[in-house]
């Protein structure tokens, strides 16, 4: 009964301590009196011999989480606003500051206007657009807030979707940030879609838009090894955003470049340019590939047939990614059959 009690009280206390705004007001005061303050509350009101270590662990451990500031890092899913886990809406509503990653990935309206308005309504609170300027070189103001109070970055997709959020997590870590990853979907399993097995797949390969002097191709080798060893690949199509123009660059005064995406059609252009250089056969245009767009949104597409092929389907608004398939499985060739051009 006295544990029922106990238990009781517990909830009431952390409830209030959320309700109550303490939290948020006690941001300006050092973290540390704040932490010792409140755990010496807390061991008044879980002190017991009737409790045994397990139950005072968990408590403890339930009590830090609740009162230490925290970035949550919150995978957004593919489609739209609705595509947030119930668990991320949560931990939005508990944040005093959102950020919204713009340059990796984005939702089925973009990082429009009304894109981000649509967002803010749900949330019922203001959002930061972070472009990749802002998180690679004032990552470290967003994390000092995070010591402050609660603060969201929204990541599109899974926060771990892009190789550039563990670096996040890196940083924080070092400034004693404590943090909280939300999961969801990711383009890297809703590909899955085309019934390619995603344990089938090898490493997967980022596509840059090439220009007239800059014409990287070291995917050529990972695909080539991938083939080699019968897997499907992946490739990531390029996005920038708030890219700064080279001119611009040039004359020290910095202006972006509208955002472009890439397509399927100048992804395959480019796979048989460097192929055509190459020249070793990691795959010719006869070679089997699965096109993707918009995953995760009501007019999703996805089509199988040989690069020829593809590059003249027109797949409509971005993202789009694609598959270049290795040795495949009869239930595979089964699946890819819903999908071929
Ligand atoms: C860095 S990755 C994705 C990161 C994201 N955090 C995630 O987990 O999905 C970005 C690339 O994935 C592909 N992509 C992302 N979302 C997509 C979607 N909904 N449909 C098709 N391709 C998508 C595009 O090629 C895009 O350039």
């Amino acid at each position: 009964m006295f544990l029922i009690f106990q238990d009781v009280l517990f909830e009431i206390h952390l409830d209030f301590l959320n309700q109550s705004g303490i939290k948020k007001d006690l941001g300006s005061v050092n973290n540390k009196l704040k932490l010792f303050g409140l755990k010496v509350l807390h061991s008044i009101s879980s002190s017991s011999s009737a409790n045994t270590l397990q139950q005072k662990k968990t408590r403890e451990t339930r009590f830090i989480r609740e009162i230490e500031e925290m970035l949550y890092i919150i995978g957004l899913g593919l489609g739209d606003e609705r595509d947030i886990t119930l668990r991320g809406l949560e931990a939005v509503k508990k944040c005093q500051k959102l950020y919204i990653e713009s340059y990796t990935s984005l939702l089925s309206f973009g990082i429009s206007k009304d894109g981000i308005s649509t967002l803010e309504k749900l949330y019922g609170k203001p959002l930061t657009v972070a472009d990749r300027e802002m998180v690679e070189e004032k990552a470290d103001d967003m994390l000092l807030e995070a010591r402050e109070f609660d603060v969201a970055f929204l990541v599109v997709g899974d926060p771990f979707g892009a190789t550039t959020h563990s670096d996040l997590v890196v940083r924080a870590k070092k400034l004693e940030v404590e943090v909280k990853v939300i999961y969801n979907a990711s383009v890297m399993n809703a590909v899955g879609v085309c019934g390619l097995q995603l344990y089938r797949y090898g490493e997967t390969v980022s596509l840059p838009f090439f220009t007239e002097t800059w014409r990287p191709d070291s995917f050529y080798e990972k695909i080539q090894r991938n083939r080699g060893l019968g897997l499907h690949t992946l490739c990531l199509l390029d996005i920038r955003v708030k890219e700064p123009s080279l001119e611009s660059l040039c004359r020290g005064k910095k202006q972006y470049e509208p955002p472009s995406f890439m397509t399927i059609g100048v992804a395959i252009d480019q796979l048989l340019e460097v192929e055509q250089l190459r020249g070793e056969s990691a795959y010719n245009e006869d070679t089997l590939c699965v096109g993707f767009a918009r995953l995760g949104s009501e007019n999703q597409m996805v089509v199988a047939g040989s690069m020829k092929q593809l590059r003249t389907v027109d797949f409509g608004q971005p993202l789009h990614c694609l598959t270049i398939v290795g040795k495949t499985h009869p239930v595979e060739e089964e699946m890819l059959d819903f999908y071929r051009n």
